[in-house]
């Protein structure tokens, strides 16, 4: 788990759900409230995703948009910016993203914690019509 200032009390939420399902969970901060630019936090949780230190990870700022830039420059990241569980799914299953990302100002109390269940209960389907795009920006990415 990993956030901003702006997705700090989200983060701080999501750790809570997931720990309270017995998930264990890795926190790479922020550890307060004040201000903290998101790729300080996105580009850590990326590299430990990436390397499989962490099978999954879920970031949070205010809209999400500035985590999902920052850890897609990591290799080996994919992040998803999601804020409807059909594309929370989706993101798993056609995408095979390894880092959901969300904004704590943009999604709804009840809709944040279907996300994070969502994303993290469903798996890529391998050899289905997905693999093929999905090959191919993976590809792309270990050639960087
Ligand atoms: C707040 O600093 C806001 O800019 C940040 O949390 C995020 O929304 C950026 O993408």
């Amino acid at each position: 788990l990993g956030s901003d200032h702006g997705g700090f009390a989200l983060k701080e939420e999501i750790k809570e759900y997931l720990t309270g399902q017995g998930i264990e969970v890795r926190d790479f901060g922020s550890f307060h409230p004040e201000a903290v630019d998101y790729a300080d936090t996105a580009y850590p949780l990326a590299k430990a995703v990436a390397a499989g230190e962490c099978e999954k990870g879920i970031l949070c700022c205010g809209t999400g948009i500035g985590m999902s830039i920052a850890a897609n420059k990591v290799k080996g990241a994919y992040a998803a910016l999601v804020s409807d569980t059909y594309s929370a799914k989706r993101s798993r299953l056609s995408n095979d993203a390894n880092i959901l990302c969300m904004g704590a100002f943009t999604i709804g109390d009840k809709v944040r914690e279907e996300l994070t269940t969502v994303f993290i209960q469903n798996d890529f389907i391998s050899g289905s019509s997905s693999q093929v795009k999905v090959d191919a920006y993976k590809e792309y990415d270990a050639e960087r």
